[in-house]
């Protein structure tokens, strides 16, 4: 399957060093890319980026969205004005925002629904905690969240799922091969068993610390289907080292 590798930039990116980042990742991109590449700036650069990086191929994505297409909430952003600035992906229940916003199951699965009804494509995250994994319950956290999710009408299509260990993110503890293996591939049983065959097509990807050095053992991992970037996706050289190690099929 053709890889996706993603930036998730989180709150990172004043105006000027994001324009020049979203600048040389587009340069790049016209001269093409191995694999499909999506940048998910904070939400007050969204615009700009877009219009930077429109043509090269590079799409455009929400960090979060909102359940609802608008109204009274203060300080939120609706999957359809994310749709309307040219995105294509929302990420939803990122780990971040189920710790720092109280985010459960239930709130993810409105989101990952707002977001196809959008248009968009979900980017679902989840993934155990330290203490989880010590207790060895990285496999039932993961099973839970997953079908928690996962709202009706998910598929292939709509949905990519992002495993992000908690204790890999932002530590520079990346999880090995092998926990990459073991978890991907019981995360893809899984999806069998909610979509059929079609769960063979839905895209999973890794996140927790993929850099330049580990991005190529990582994305050689049969169930894995590509990257969701954080710290790295802020360093053109680095990001695009990670793009260049996709699978372009
Ligand atoms: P890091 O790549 O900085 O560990 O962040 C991963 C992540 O949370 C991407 O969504």
């Amino acid at each position: 399957m053709r890889s996706l590798v993603a930036g998730n930039w989180k709150m990172n990116g004043f105006k000027a060093e994001s324009l020049e980042l979203a600048s040389d990742l587009a340069g790049r991109a016209r001269s093409g890319a191995v694999c499909d590449v999506l940048v998910c700036p904070p939400s007050t650069m969204l615009s700009d980026v877009g219009a930077v990086i429109s043509g090269s191929g590079i799409m455009l994505g929400g960090q979060d969205c909102h359940a609802l297409e608008s109204g009274a909430h203060t300080g939120d952003v609706s999957p359809v004005m994310l749709a309307d600035l040219g995105c294509s992906h929302a990420i939803v229940g990122h780990s971040e925002r189920r710790a720092n916003h109280g985010e459960s199951d239930a709130v993810v699965t409105e989101k990952a629904a707002a977001a196809h009804k959008a248009g968009l494509t979900a980017i679902i995250c989840l993934g155990e905690n330290a203490a989880e994994r010590v207790e060895g319950r990285a496999k039932e956290i993961v099973t839970l969240q997953l079908h928690g999710s996962l709202p009706e009408g998910a598929s292939a299509a709509n949905t990519v799922i992002a495993y992000e260990p908690v204790w890999a993110i932002g530590t520079g503890n990346t999880a090995t091969p092998q926990d990459v293996t073991e978890i991907h591939d019981h995360l893809r049983g899984e999806l069998i068993r909610a979509f059929g065959d079609d769960g063979n097509a839905v895209r999973l990807l890794y996140g927790g610390s993929v850099n330049a050095g580990n991005a190529s053992e990582l994305l050689a991992v049969d169930n894995v289907n590509g990257a969701l970037v954080g710290g790295a996706s802020l360093k053109p050289d680095d990001f695009w080292a990670i793009v260049e190690s996709g699978r372009p099929d």
